[in-house]
């Protein structure tokens, strides 16, 4: 998520983790209003220039080099289109407004309704996921098909953008009206879709399975912190039974062929005057505060905590859908904790049960896993419904000397007693940052999108930046003071098994401009149109080879938010190359490369969130291009035109 435009700080840049206080970098930053020099005072072009300057002056090498990755570089700069490599092509596949489900009204920019926008696509696509059709498995479909499952997040909303007359930036967010308001609550969540690809063309078909999740959808509440007390409003004396997710960021999927969307910035939804209730200082550990980014407690009293001080509390989990069985109640579930969570990505441990790793994605905040109790069942998939309602979830302290350590949040183990508060595993879950901070694991610069790699079996970690970190907090897994443009570490778990409690990481990257830019690190190979900042989502090819997207590359370093690939072994190792370039405003989510490696399906989210752009004037169309038509998030299948495999 990235509300950048408006001048403020990232919302996400916020940082609620009591060990840290805004730094003089900080400050200074806030005080010149770098962002908004940037982006508004500045202009793009003028930062694009300077950063090719000051480019010209470093010796960095042109050649495609030891990389096998061998498609020609897409040349860093900002515009209002996307950009792929020669011999490719980018097809539109599904865009904010267009239908999901079979009876969908058209899409009409100047009359939105809640009712149409539960039954088309939400706004602000993030995570993609993928499942076959058929269903694989014993008797069932192959993986590499023409047709699946498509499953889209829906983040948040822009109102400046969506709707005519609020304005630009994100103060306009709270003048929405009552029945925007509504638009918007219909506008996230999720969507499932069923695409096919035809003569090489990927397009979306009518399906049974189509669906809309949103901001009213029912969801269940299961593990051990299902029916606290915590957890239970007016509206839900049970505190099992929550409507709607709101900011779903990235997610995963289980070898069971469940969708995993998860919840991150919930906290901005609510208002209320949280600073005077009991609960401040858990809400202030995780950012609910009276300044809300939406207008939503205006008109829905369940977000405003005066009226229900429990709300918050059914917000911040791992959520479970079916997408294979559109009927189904999707079930948030507590025993990954509560935090925000950027993504849920699975690894097999060696004994069959399964590994979850998720970050929580603020300034100084953790890396998380999850083990089952219980090992995955691959020739009964309903044995494996209720999995993810029983095991250990654990954070990680990455020491210096290149050890990793896991650490229990068990109730009764270590402080996590009631001593200290926490009288159950419910207490150890719904205040998961709280407990964590007990057992002292390593404040990370902003863990975002976590993921294994299928050919080494390593993790990598996508840390976005965190430009409060001072020079007395560096550390080697955070090497970088007032980390501009992130970083990537790797983690080894110990004898290749996820379910180790052990292991090494090492650093396979950090961001920014070669020999300018303070720790940047790469292959010596990258080239001035290779390097990156802001790294956010990442997936990987067949081959191993790792695939970063961006956010935050515009206000950070004056360039496009885009797609990187980049061996992760071998000559070619760490030598990122970029190979697609988003509109202006918009950053590049879900990267996933389909099985057989002949598609890059991309979210591209937030197009035109530019300073000053507004519905009536936004500083894109993208993708349509029409005089009548703002921009639209929408996913895109990028092929290649000889239909080849991608990258190389
Ligand atoms: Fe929604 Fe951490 O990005
Ligand atoms: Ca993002
Ligand atoms: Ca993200």
């Amino acid at each position: 998520m990235d509300l950048r435009s408006t001048g403020n700080v990232d919302p996400e840049d916020i940082g609620s983790n009591p060990s840290t206080e805004p730094t003089m970098g900080e400050l200074i930053e806030r005080r010149l209003g770098r962002r908004a020099a940037l982006r508004g005072l500045v202009g793009a072009g003028a930062v694009a220039a300077l950063t090719h300057e000051l480019l010209g002056s470093s010796a960095l090498a042109q050649a495609t080099g030891p990389s096998t990755l061998t498609f020609k570089e897409v040349a860093h700069g900002m515009d209002k289109t996307q950009h792929v490599p020669e011999g490719y092509e980018a097809q539109v596949l599904i865009r904010w407004g267009d239908p999901v489900v079979a009876d969908a009204p058209a899409f009409d920019p100047n009359n939105q309704t809640a009712a149409a926008q539960e039954k088309q696509f939400g706004y602000n696509n993030d995570f993609i996921g993928l499942h076959p059709l058929p269903l694989p498995g014993p008797g069932g479909g192959s993986t590499t098909g023409d047709r699946f499952l498509m499953v889209v997040n829906h983040e948040y909303t822009d109102p400046g953008l969506m709707f005519a007359g609020l304005g630009s930036g994100r103060d306009v967010n709270l003048n929405a009206s009552k029945a925007q308001v509504e638009v918007e609550m219909a506008a996230h969540g999720g969507s499932v879709i069923e695409i096919a690809r035809e003569g090489g063309a990927w397009k979306v078909v009518g399906s049974k399975y189509a669906r809309r999740l949103s901001g009213n959808t029912a969801f269940d509440v299961s593990g051990p912190a299902a029916g606290h007390d915590k957890l239970k409003t007016s509206a839900d004396a049970t505190g099992r039974k929550v409507l709607g997710m709101f900011n779903n960021c990235a997610g995963g999927s289980t070898p069971w062929g469940t969708w995993l969307t998860c919840e991150e910035n919930f906290n901005g939804y609510f208002g209320g005057n949280a600073e005077s209730m009991p609960d401040a200082k858990a809400y202030k550990r995780y950012g609910v505060t009276k300044a809300s980014w939406y207008a939503w407690s205006k008109y829905v009293d369940r977000f405003n905590v005066e009226k229900e001080p429990n709300e918050p509390n059914r917000f911040g989990w791992v959520v479970e859908i079916d997408p294979y069985d559109p009927g189904s109640t999707p079930i948030k579930r507590t025993a990954l904790g509560r935090f925000k969570h950027e993504g849920c990505t699975y690894a097999m441990a060696k004994d069959g049960r399964v590994v979850f790793y998720s970050g929580d994605d603020e300034r100084f905040d953790y890396v998380y896993k999850f083990i089952t109790a219980r090992p995955y069942n691959p020739n009964d998939r309903a044995a494996n419904k209720d999995l993810m309602d029983d095991g250990t979830l654990y954070v990680a302290r990455f020491h210096d000397d290149g050890k990793t350590e896991w650490l229990p949040l068990v109730h009764g183990q270590g402080p996590l007693t009631a001593e200290n508060g926490f009288s159950s595993q419910a207490d150890v879950l719904i205040y998961t940052r709280v407990a964590a901070d007990l057992l002292k694991p390593t404040p990370m610069d902003r863990p975002e999108d976590i993921e294994t790699n299928p050919v080494n079996g390593r993790v990598y970690v996508m840390l976005t930046n965190n430009t409060s970190r001072t020079e007395q907090q560096v550390n080697k897994p955070n090497p970088v003071a007032r980390n501009a443009h992130g970083h990537v570490i790797e983690i080894t778990p110990k004898d290749g098994d996820h379910a180790a409690t052990e292991g090494t990481w090492s650093i396979f990257l950090v961001g920014g401009r070669p020999g300018i830019d303070p720790g940047a690190r790469y292959h010596r190979g990258v080239t001035e149109n290779g390097w990156l900042s802001c790294v956010d989502n990442c997936t990987f090819d067949s081959k191993g080879r790792i695939w970063i997207a961006t956010d935050g590359a515009p206000t950070a370093a004056g360039i496009a938010d885009g797609l990187y690939g980049a061996d992760t072994a071998g000559y070619g190792r760490g030598l990122t190359r970029c190979f697609y370039q988003a509109p202006t405003g918009a950053e590049v989510c879900g990267p996933l490369i389909a099985p057989d490696d002949k598609t890059v399906f991309l979210a591209i989210q937030h197009p035109g969130e530019d300073a000053g752009s507004t519905f009536e004037k936004p500083s894109t169309r993208w993708p349509d291009f029409k005089d009548n038509m703002p921009p639209r998030p929408a996913v895109i299948a990028i092929v290649k035109k000889d239909g080849g495999t991608i990258g190389s």
